[in-house]
């Protein structure tokens, strides 16, 4: 293949280097493009084309239904390590020694104290909020608490920064929920494992000791695995280019949470589950609900299905619907749920609308389901993806910061008016 594209523009020709990945993915490097051609630029609204980056991280392949996470598949990832090893791997690049990851878990609880005055904050939210925007709100405080955060030029500082953000965070999220429960805002227990920790952090009640569950470790550290990063999608994206100001790691993530929050991206997953208990308190009629997400004059759409670049089958989704039928008889819950869901799947694939348009079940599907089981409130479970996210993001920011990207300042193409007189107010 030639390894040169040229593009003719008002009847002149531009050569343009062409670019191969490790994965034998090809892109046209337009860096020159505006010097070479006066101006011209190139326009993809929601980036649908468009690399903003060379990564290492995160390798998939939406046609083929593969992901990798540094090289490692997302199938043995999940049955092999553990969230820590995970987030090891992405972070550094590689899978973690024992004394690596000892030092990295040690250095980790070493920082997991929250400045307690952040109580006070948490105190502030009405019950009401959204744990989506209290934890953006918590992780954003967190930089006002901890200014070192900001100005990380070494890789020293950078790693003091991600061991900080990583011991702090479940804090955050544990007590995004108790508040909403009026339980006492507490601290973890550094003698558990992370994932265990994080339990106990959420779960434990004032009155009685917290009794670890197996099945919910195993699962939840499954999940979190599974959702550890997705490349160059709306949230990571968010923390690269609030990053490329050197803004800072933790005011970068706040801003990831912020995206991530939404129901077309990490908010699905609350979505889906509300899309469930109403289609089951409607009786079950899973037929009105696939035509009302075909009807174009309709915004309902089906949540939890399509993907922009799984065209096949989410990889993520697989393992989650496997793990679903696990837990769910592990912890022996009979929810109907389940069985709609299941119901739903069956018939939008085989359904024409959605087989010509390549929608699948994607990872928000089966998710809710495993942790309603788990007896987590349908609004934290976009937090639990944010928990499960924090890695990736760590990584991809540490990695454009490494790779001194430069700030992040896409163009536009002007469709406003064109220059007019001033118009005196009386006049208007
Ligand atoms: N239900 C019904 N129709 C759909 C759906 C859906 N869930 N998703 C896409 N379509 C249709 C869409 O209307 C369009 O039809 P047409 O070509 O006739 O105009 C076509 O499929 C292509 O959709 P698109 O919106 O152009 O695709 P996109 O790549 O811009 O959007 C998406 C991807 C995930 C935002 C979208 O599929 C969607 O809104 N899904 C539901 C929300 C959801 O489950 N999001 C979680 C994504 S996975 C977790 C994460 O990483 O965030």
């Amino acid at each position: 293949m030639s390894n040169i594209a040229t593009l003719e523009v008002n009847g002149q020709k531009h050569e343009l280097p062409v670019v191969t990945g490790t994965e034998n993915e090809v892109a046209i490097d337009i860096k020159s493009l505006r010097a070479t051609t006066g101006g011209v630029i190139t326009i993809d609204p929601g980036y649908k084309n468009t690399g903003s980056c060379e990564s290492g991280i995160t390798f998939l392949d939406g046609e083929k239904g593969i992901l990798r996470y540094r090289g490692y598949s997302i199938e043995e990832l999940a049955e092999k390590a553990d969230f820590l090893e995970v987030a090891y791997l992405l972070i550094f690049g590689e899978l973690p020694s024992t004394e690596q990851l000892d030092k990295f878990y040690s250095d980790i609880k070493s920082k997991s104290v929250v400045d307690d005055d952040i109580r006070k904050i948490v105190d502030a939210f009405p019950k009401s909020a959204h744990p989506m925007g209290v934890l953006s709100s918590l992780t954003s405080a967190l930089t006002a608490f901890n200014p070192s955060s900001v100005n990380v030029d070494s890789e020293e500082e950078m790693y003091n920064s991600v061991v900080k953000i990583l011991g702090k965070f479940p804090v955050l999220v544990a007590w995004t929920m108790r508040k909403k429960q009026g339980l006492p805002l507490d601290y973890g227990d550094n003698s558990l494992g992370y994932v265990e920790n994080v339990l106990k952090m959420m779960f434990k009640q004032p009155n009685e000791e917290y009794i670890q569950n197996k099945v919910i470790v195993d699962a939840l550290d499954k999940l979190l695995i599974l959702h550890a990063d997705h490349e160059q999608n709306c949230s990571t994206s968010t923390v690269r280019i609030v990053g490329s100001s050197h803004a800072g790691l933790f005011a970068s993530l706040s801003a990831g949470i912020s995206a991530l929050w939404g129901p077309l991206h990490g908010g699905a997953n609350q979505a889906v589950l509300e899309m469930l208990e109403a289609i089951k308190e409607d009786g079950g009629d899973t037929k009105k609900y696939m035509a009302k997400a075909k009807d174009k004059n309709d915004p309902f759409r089906l949540m939890g299905f399509g993907h922009r670049v799984y065209k096949n089958f989410d990889p993520r989704a697989k393992i989650i619907k496997v793990a679903a039928d696990e837990v769910l008889e592990s912890l022996g819950v009979d929810d109907p749920i389940l069985a709609i869901a299941k119901g739903l799947e069956q018939e939008a694939l085989n359904d024409d609308y959605f087989v010509k348009r390549k929608l699948y079940p994607n990872v928000d599907f089966y998710s809710g389901i495993i942790y309603r089981a788990m007896g987590i409130p349908t609004e934290m479970f976009t937090v639990m993806f944010a928990l499960g996210r924090l890695p990736g993001w760590i990584a991809q920011w540490r990695e454009m910061r490494l790779r001194k990207e430069p700030i992040g300042r896409p163009r536009q193409l002007y469709i406003g008016e064109t220059y007019r007189d001033f118009k005196n107010i009386e006049k208007r």
